[in-house]
């Protein structure tokens, strides 16, 4: 077949390549993407992630670093999208480890970007993150606020956001960045969830906390809001999957390379979170003070305006009870997580 029917082909039929597909937001986003009658394969090295949470489409286990590994899978799928999660994500170990964060965050991208190239594949949705802007200088924070990582792991998710536009101009990759606020929920039909270890997110250790797991620390008490605790943006990660969806369309549309923030928009304090998790969990959750964080700021919220208005997202979740109750199910239905350990 001569290569641009081929390339036309694939652009049409072609699978959808989901790295870090068995971690927690990517597994919930193949699921999405299989409802749609998407092909999906995700390339995964199960360092954070589990056998457990790929059922929709084939797992690869092997190292987005492994340029031959990633383009065979693109040939053999016939991949015409990318959807990188794959990534070390968690902002204490990047600022002990920077080598290991910019090497994997930084140098797996431009592996897995490299694989694209070769194989002319030019469509590429990146998980980014709030932490990309640093300490805000205004909330909520819209996509034109200053960029200024104040940590190794926000600075290599804005590294792979500054390549991405050079990789338009010099090979045509045309991208869409998702800088995401806190991740937050489980799948409603209760097939997925989150389970990081360690865990680092608020709603997950509040319920373990509920259950009589380790006592919460609450990091700062004394924070210029309402109850002294931190505010943040939570958003349900089936919302963050519709993001995903629509990023593709916009790319399937001939959209231009872009990024947009990605929240509720409503901020929730620490206090909040804890206190949804007693009313859904109908448990005290104990929790201890502890001193703030450096580099924690006082208040973080996003405005989706941009990502509302260009491509119709409108988040599903608001309530942030209901977010909490599909963190609890999961639980509770999973005490140990994902059991795939044994065949690791
Ligand atoms: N969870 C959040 O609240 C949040 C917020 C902002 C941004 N993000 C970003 O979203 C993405 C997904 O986050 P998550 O919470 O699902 O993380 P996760 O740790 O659950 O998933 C990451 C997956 O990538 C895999 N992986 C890591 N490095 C790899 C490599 N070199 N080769 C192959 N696979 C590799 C892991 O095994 C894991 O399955 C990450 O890029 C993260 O930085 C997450």
């Amino acid at each position: 077949m001569p290569v641009a029917q081929s390339m036309n082909r694939r652009a049409k039929v072609g699978a959808v390549l989901v790295t870090g597909g068995a971690g927690y937001i990517g597994s919930h986003v193949a699921k999405a993407l299989a409802a749609t009658g998407r092909r999906v394969v995700v390339i995964d090295n199960l360092s954070t992630g589990h056998r457990g949470a790929v059922r929709w489409g084939e797992l690869v286990v092997a190292d987005i670093h492994d340029v031959a590994r990633v383009r065979e899978t693109i040939r053999r799928h016939e991949v015409s999208a990318v959807m990188h999660f794959a990534a070390s994500s968690l902002v204490g170990e990047s600022v002990r480890d920077p080598i290991g964060y910019y090497a994997n965050n930084v140098g797996g991208a431009l592996a897995l970007l490299e694989a694209m190239v070769e194989e002319s594949v030019s469509r590429f949705v990146f998980s980014s993150t709030a932490a990309v802007f640093g300490d805000p200088v205004e909330t909520p924070i819209t996509e034109s606020h200053p960029t200024r990582p104040i940590n190794p792991y926000g600075d290599t998710k804005l590294t792979v956001e500054r390549a991405l536009a050079h990789f338009d101009r010099a090979y045509g990759t045309r991208s869409v960045a998702l800088r995401y606020f806190n991740a937050a929920g489980a799948d409603a039909d209760g097939d997925l969830g989150e389970d990081h270890r360690p865990e680092s997110h608020l709603i997950p250790r509040a319920v373990e906390a509920a259950l009589g797991g380790p006592v919460l620390q609450v990091f700062g008490h004394d924070y210029p809001t309402p109850d002294g605790t931190c505010l943040r943006d939570y958003v349900h990660v089936s919302d963050l999957a519709r993001a995903h969806l629509l990023a593709l369309e916009r790319l399937d549309d001939q959209g231009a390379t872009t990024a947009y923030n990605l929240g509720m928009g409503k901020p929730f304090s620490v206090q909040d979170v804890i206190s949804s998790v007693e009313r859904v969990s109908g448990t005290r959750v104990p929790a201890d003070r502890a001193p703030r964080r450096p580099g924690d700021p006082a208040v973080l919220f996003a405005s989706s305006e941009r990502i509302r208005t260009e491509l119709g997202w409108r988040p599903a979740f608001v309530d942030i009870d209901a977010i909490v109750e599909s963190a609890w199910a999961w639980r509770r239905a999973h005490p140990h997580g994902y059991q795939e350990e044994a065949v690791r």
